[in-house]
């Protein structure tokens, strides 16, 4: 990437869809605490990012930000300081427009200044929201945005810090003719860009949770020619823990956001995940796929009556398998490792990511799925020849 950082998909967890403003210091550092209580931590999740409302009305008298004194009562540098205590990186919202969709005050003519204020505070990742961005003459508001978050881009790197940058801009685009020229820019000056529409809060009910999580993933699959290792899209938030979602739509929102190497963003109270929502989000051997070294994002390679299968190339050469079944029945859904673009071989090796089982198959990918359920397989070339260790562990283990 332009800055270095984000080689995979950046990964934690972000206030907005469960709390929106009620945000504190002190809920801010119960999540962060119980990201690394939960394990999550350890398994990737390692960004705390406190999105919109945490400001103060106003400037401060030299017209630098400053945290809301109620909120965060002892400044965001010592918030900074907690987390990166636990471990954790620390992460901040701002808006390239004059005011923030919350009204706060937004970073437009200050770009410079907040980026060195927020590296003074030990910030690590910086998410752009693009409310209020002024129209300016002779430009379109395409341009607008383009050229205010290269500018803001430019401003990080130059504070000297390493700062992640997630780029909202896209989103105020989504659908319209300028949309992938924006896109497009954004994956030159940013780590990770959202493209469209919020996924549901978490007071809406699972409905409409689980519509938003397949829209976001309809806009979002097709997109993978802008993503590779330091840039990649962000069909926003995973709901998992959230109320109104079944353990296997959970599951299906994770599984698609790693085959699309989409950043793994938690946002819900992680002091009451459910062991399933836990399981779900920290399942290394989908988050291993997510988090795959080529940085590839999975695409379609067969759609059917209410069904897509995806693919996505792996490091190692396997290939990841999706088989999502959006429809309301359950139904059998089949391709082929070669359909996938796996390696020619004899046979293959499919590990079913969710369970962690093995099968052999000559090549024949199929499973029944449940509705709105997803079945996810590592594909390997070569069914005994990577069956075989496993088998000495296993013996190994055995006679010890
Ligand atoms: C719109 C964004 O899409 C959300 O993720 C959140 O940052 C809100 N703005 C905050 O106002």
């Amino acid at each position: 990437a332009y800055n270095g950082l984000a080689p995979t998909p950046p990964m934690g967890w972000n206030d907005w869809s469960y709390y929106q403003c009620n945000i504190s210091e002190a809920l801010i550092l119960k999540q962060a605490k119980a990201l690394v209580t939960t394990g999550l931590a350890k398994k990737g999740y390692n960004t705390v990012t406190i999105d919109d409302c945490w400001m103060a009305g106003t400037r401060a008298v030299d017209g630098s930000l400053q945290a809301n004194p109620k909120l965060f009562p002892d400044g965001m540098a010592y918030v900074a300081n907690k987390i990166h205590a636990m471990g954790l990186k620390f992460g901040i919202y701002e808006d390239a427009g004059t005011n923030t969709c919350g009204g706060y005050p937004g970073s437009w003519g200050h770009y410079t200044q907040d980026a060195d204020t927020f590296a003074s505070w030990g910030v690590d990742y910086v998410k752009l929201d693009g409310c209020n961005v002024p129209n300016v003459a002779g430009q379109t508001a395409a341009q607008t945005y383009v050229k205010a978050y290269d500018q803001f881009s430019k401003a990080l790197v130059d504070t000297g810090r390493e700062i992640v940058f997630s780029d909202s801009a896209p989103a105020y685009f989504q659908g319209g003719p300028d949309w992938q020229t924006v896109i497009a820019a954004s994956s030159k000056v940013a780590n990770l860009w959202r493209e469209g529409a919020d996924t549901a809060l978490g007071q809406e009910s699972g409905a409409a949770k689980w519509s938003a999580i397949a829209y976001n993933y309809s806009y979002n699959v097709g997109l993978g020619q802008y993503a590779g290792p330091g840039h990649f899209n962000d069909p926003d938030f995973l709901l998992a823990g959230d109320s109104g979602l079944s353990d296997t739509e959970m599951q299906s929102q994770v599984s698609l956001w790693a085959e699309m190497a989409a950043p793994l963003i938690s946002s819900t109270d992680l002091t009451q995940l459910s062991a399933a929502a836990l399981s779900i989000l920290g399942n290394a051997r989908v988050v291993a796929v997510d988090q795959d070294a080529l940085g590839a994002q999975g695409h379609i390679i067969q759609q059917g009556d209410g069904y897509d299968v995806l693919t996505k190339p792996l490091a190692n050469g396997d290939v990841s398998v999706v088989l999502f079944n959006k429809s309301n029945a359950s139904q059998t859904i089949s391709t082929t490792a070669s359909a996938a673009g796996a390696a020619q071989a004899s046979d293959y090796r499919l590990t079913d990511l969710v369970t962690g089982q093995s099968t052999a198959s000559t090549d024949t990918i199929a499973a029944n799925v449940p509705a709105h359920g997803t079945v996810m397989y590592r594909v390997h070339a070569g069914a005994s020849s990577s069956l075989a260790p496993a088998l000495s562990v296993r013996f190994r283990n055995g006679a010890l």
